[in-house]
Parts: structure tokens; C-alpha cells; sequence
């Protein structure tokens, strides 16, 4: 008896453990199910137009630890303009059991919203920002913390032997997690994240104690942190195809507003786009095989509407409708752990 005919899609920003997910997803497939794998282009627009290649072992052959995703991506999102029903009819088209989606927030309220429209589907969260609910971490976040650490201490260096004060501005959206995990683990002297911004003052302090001591500040940003007085995010390259706002160069906004305000010469580095690219950490690469493998058991079993997730140890299912509709922010709690070590 063959096993189910499944689709794989990669889909929104791109992130380290993509291609661990596809890999993993064929060979369980294929070797555990007996099935066959189909693999749609730039995410959910490959489904939409029916644009999909064969997913097999040359496609797979040694890409878990590469960077990016042989499916390549985008930002479609099939439920517009009349998307269900090409969804439904590529599906019926190919032949397919169900659909594996590989995505963030909006890629997977998107796959919730097939879901109720009865579309079979299983999510997979991936995000370098780590702010989907519903798991406790997702792969790609750990190598971009690394990324944004080994930069950190990189810029550490630098400022001591100028007395300079340096701004890292690293990724994050709604929330700041690699800001917060990567200032943690070079011992910033001030992390700022969009979802508990602190008044100015508050951070000139924190540098000014840190120049007391004699000591260079660091001050790690998230690119959406609120500047102090401004309404809403720094984007002034106005907004990307999906509407998004376009962000990037809060850090360099900081670092004047810094230098103007203590007297402290200040640079600011932006990471942007290193923090994606390139090889996944171990880590990312462990989580996103065992998602893969994961999904494909779920829907071998017609486990549609379910998203896996991490919850400790343990890779378990929970609704995707559950990971979507907000972001996982960081608590007051524990920001304020984390800022007892600032300045
Ligand atoms: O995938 C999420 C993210 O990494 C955000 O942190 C960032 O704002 C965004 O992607 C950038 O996306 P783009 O590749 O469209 O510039």
C-alpha cells in the first residue's frame, strides 16, 4: 500500500533549519510512510499557481546544514483574492493528501484560515525572531542569537579601545527576543525591545554608569523598538510588497539621540539580513528534523489543522490556530530580571 502524496511549502522571511525541515520531511516520508513528496515554489504562491518540483534525494543531498531553502520563499498569502479555491484545486490537481507549511505568523494564520475552509494542512513554525506562540522555541532563532552574539562582542571590543558607546540593532519585529538573548550573553549594558520600551532617561543612565565605572557601554535595539517620543516604529523606507513597514536604522537614530544626549561618542551597526543567512547552529538543525519528521507523522495520521511544536523536550501538536493571531512578547517580569545587570 503507498503511503500519503504530500505537499511542502517554505514560506515569509527566510531562516536558518529550512532545508534541515525539507530533508527530514522526504526521508521520513518516503522511508517510514512510503509516500511522495512535492515540493511548491516561493511558498504560497507556488501553491496558488501550481508551480512545484519533485522533492527526492537529489533535491535533498546534503542540505541540512545549509543556509536559505531550495523551495525558495515569499510573503503571499494565498487566502487574497479568490487563493482558496486555486489552493483547492493545485491540491486536487497533484493529486495530494495534504499540505506541509513551513512558516512564521502571518504565513501560518494563512495556513489556519485554509484550515477552516477545510483545506488539509499541517503547520511548521520557523522564525528567527521566535515570537509564534503555541512552542517554545522555533529553529532559525538560535543561530541568529549566535549570529547577533559573536557581532556583540565584535562591537564590545571596538568601543572599549575607542570609549565609545556601540548600538547593535538586531532583528525583531513585535518582539525582542534575539535582542534580549544576545545582549544577555554578551552582558550589554542596555537591551531595548519593542515590547517594554523604557523611558530615555532610563537608558541614559545605564550608559552614564557604565562611563562611571569606565567601562563602554553596549546597547543592543530590536529594529521595531518605539523611538522615545515617537508614535510607533522607525521605518522610513516606508513599506516592503505586503505592506509591511520596512524597518531598519532605529540604531543609527539611537546612537545621535545617545551622543547628543551624553557626550559620549557613539556608532551604531545595523545586523539586518547576516542574521538569516548562511548555516544553522546544531541546534536549529536538531529542532527542524525533528519538525519535519514530525508533520509528516502527523499527517500520515490526518492530523490537519495541527501545528507541531516544541514544549520542553518534547516535540508535540498543538492547533496552528493557537500560534496565531498575536506574537509571544516578553514579560515585564522578564525584562526586568534582565535589566538588574544593565549599566
Ligand atoms: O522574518 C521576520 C523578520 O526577520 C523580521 O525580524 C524582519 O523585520 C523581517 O523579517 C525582515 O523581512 P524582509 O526580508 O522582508 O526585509
Amino acid at each position: 500500500m503507498s503511503g500519503p502524496r504530500l505537499g511542502i511549502l517554505t514560506s515569509g522571511g527566510d531562516c536558518p533549519g529550512l532545508n534541515a525541515v525539507i530533508r527530514s520531511a522526504f526521508i521520513r516520508l518516503t522511508r517510514e510512510h512510503g509516500g511522495e513528496l512535492v515540493g511548491f515554489r516561493a511558498g504560497w504562491k507556488g501553491v496558488r499557481d501550481d508551480d512545484a518540483i519533485a522533492v527526492d534525494e537529489s533535491l535533498t543531498r546534503g542540505i541540512a546544514g545549509t543556509g536559505g531553502t531550495v523551495l525558495g520563499t515569499s510573503r503571499t498569502n494565498p487566502v487574497d483574492n479568490g487563493g482558496v479555491s486555486q489552493v483547492r484545486e493545485t491540491i486536487k490537481r497533484r493529486c495530494l493528501d495534504g499540505l506541509l507549511a513551513v512558516g512564521g505568523e502571518g504565513s501560518l494564520a494563512a495556513a489556519a484560515a485554509l484550515a477552516r475552509a477545510g483545506i488539509p494542512v499541517i503547520g511548521v513554525p520557523k522564525t528567527i525572531d521566535n515570537d509564534l506562540r503555541g512552542t517554545d522555541y522555533t529553529f532559525g532563532f538560535d543561530t541568529a542569537v549566535q549570529i547577533a552574539t559573536d557581532a556583540i562582542d565584535r562591537l564590545g571590543t571596538t568601543g572599549t579601545s575607542h570609549t565609545r558607546c556601540m548600538v547593535a540593532e538586531v532583528m525583531g519585529r513585535h518582539s525582542g527576543w534575539i535582542a534580549l538573548h544576545a545582549g544577555i550573553a554578551t552582558g550589554a549594558q542596555a537591551i531595548l525591545v519593542p515590547e517594554q520600551p523604557v523611558p530615555f532617561d532610563r537608558l541614559i543612565g545605564w550608559i552614564a554608569s557604565a562611563r562611571a565605572r569606565g567601562e563602554s557601554a553596549v546597547v543592543v535595539v530590536a529594529e521595531g523598538y518605539p523611538l522615545p517620543g515617537a508614535d510607533g516604529v522607525y521605518a522610513p523606507r516606508g513599506s516592503a510588497a505586503d505592506g509591511r513597514p520596512r524597518l531598519g536604522g532605529i540604531g543609527e537614530q539611537l546612537a545621535s539621540m545617545i551622543e547628543a544626549a551624553t557626550g559620549i561618542e557613539t556608532r551604531a551597526t545595523t545586523l539586518g539580513h547576516i542574521q538569516r543567512g548562511g548555516t544553522p547552529t546544531a541546534y536549529d538543525r536538531v529542532l527542524a528534523a525533528r519538525f519535519g519528521a514530525a508533520a509528516v507523522d502527523a499527517a500520515a495520521v490526518a492530523g490537519w489543522g495541527q501545528m507541531v511544536s516544541l514544549a520542553g523536550e518534547d516535540i508535540t501538536l498543538c492547533p496552528i490556530e493557537a500560534a496565531v493571531g498575536s506574537t509571544k512578547m516578553i514579560t515585564s517580569a522578564r525584562y526586568e530580571r534582565a535589566a538588574v545587570c544593565f549599566g
